[in-house]
């Protein structure tokens, strides 16, 4: 088994249309946030270049990564990296965003695929990671705190109505 964590390519089309079928019936942003139906393929692949690049961003939107993680060349879920925090990311949101699909958790894929995230963030040149997750998110905290993360806060979200908890992870 080869497990990567990397961005979409030309070639990746196929695996990207298969994976997204995974996540019928779930909200789509855990697997994409540009992609809409319609668009071509290469058209999603500019959003996700300019994104990373920063270039031409929509307001409210900062520097941001789209890294997929492979399991045999099959998409099994995918990490959102923000290169930077803004207001609305501070407060929910953080640096790292992660998801599996349904049928590949409790796997321990998560938990790789953060492995790799966290390098690829030590690489951007971050040095701390805010890393946010629900209360009742139990996969989600463990993981977080599988990378040590250190609990900032438990603070209520007005937007999903929840508490949430707030880590920073360092990446030493
Ligand atoms: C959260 C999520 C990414 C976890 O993915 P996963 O591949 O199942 O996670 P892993 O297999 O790596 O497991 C991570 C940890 O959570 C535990 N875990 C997994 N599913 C669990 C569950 N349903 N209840 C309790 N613990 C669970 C695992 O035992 C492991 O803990 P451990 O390291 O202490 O043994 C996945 O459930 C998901 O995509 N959920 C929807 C999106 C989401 O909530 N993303 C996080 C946003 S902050």
């Amino acid at each position: 088994m080869t497990i990567e964590l990397r961005e979409l390519t030309p070639r990746d089309e196929l695996a990207f249309m298969e994976g997204l079928r995974e996540w019928s019936g779930e909200a789509l942003h855990w697997y994409s946030f540009a992609w809409k139906t319609g668009m071509s393929f290469s058209e999603m692949l500019d959003i996700l270049s300019k994104e990373r690049l920063g270039k031409d961003l929509p307001p409210g939107r900062v520097q941001h990564s789209m890294l997929y993680g492979f399991v045999d060349g099959v998409i099994i879920g995918r990490v959102s990296v923000r290169h930077t925090l803004n207001e609305s990311l501070s407060q929910r949101g953080g640096h790292i965003g992660y998801a599996i699909a349904p049928r590949f958790r409790r796997k321990g894929y998560a938990t790789a695929l953060v492995a790799h995230a966290l390098q690829y963030c030590r690489d951007l040149g971050l040095k701390d990671l805010l890393v946010t997750c629900s209360d009742s998110n139990e996969p989600s905290w463990r993981i977080i705190e599988h990378f040590h993360g250190k609990l900032q806060d438990r603070v209520w979200d007005d937007v999903d109505q929840e508490t949430i908890r707030r880590y920073w992870i360092n990446l030493g």
